[in-house]
């Protein structure tokens, strides 16, 4: 088996468990989002759509750093507790959004800092996450045009639902 720097080892096992983090707190929003007194169901399909997505990363991670010859290990994850007066464009500002950037930096540098099989796998992940970014900034400049208002907010749970979908 060809070497795996040490580096490169550690930084894909970050990349792994930032992959999960992200899935569980998509899980965890998901939730709260079909809890009886929350109820928008399309804001809580497009979170477990999400959770989908970053347990496929997670689990695709894991498989190459298993193959370049890492031993995989989920760290302590961090659980959020998302309980009752919450919103979709709070979810986006303090959880998805931090969540994504700190993905798509941990990407740049694994991409910089990667040795060549490295470099050549993480570069569709690093596409996926910019465009993943540019969506979500859209979805952000949305939820805040919306200002809080009951029909509009109903509205654009609808459309978040068929997102993707
Ligand atoms: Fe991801």
């Amino acid at each position: 088996m060809e070497a795996y720097p040490a580096v490169v080892n550690q930084l894909v096992s970050r990349q792994i468990n930032a992959e999960a983090q992200a899935a569980l707190t998509y899980r965890t929003l998901a939730s709260y989002f079909s809890h009886p007194s929350v109820s928008y169901p399309g804001f809580s399909r497009y979170f477990a759509r999400q959770s989908q997505e970053e347990e496929g990363h997670a689990k695709a991670f894991a498989d190459f750093h298993s193959l370049r010859g890492g031993w995989v290990c989920f760290g302590s994850l961090e659980s959020p507790l998302v309980s009752g007066d919450f919103s979709f464009l709070r979810a986006l500002e303090e959880m998805a959004l931090p969540l994504e950037n700190k993905v798509y930096d941990y990407l740049v540098q694994l991409q910089l800092e990667g040795d060549a099989p490295t470099q050549i796998f993480v570069e569709d992940f690093l596409l996926e996450q910019a465009k993943a970014l540019g969506e979500l900034n859209s979805l952000l400049t949305k939820a805040r045009r919306l200002n809080g208002d009951p029909v509009a907010l109903h509205l654009l749970d609808k459309e978040v639902g068929e997102m993707g979908a």
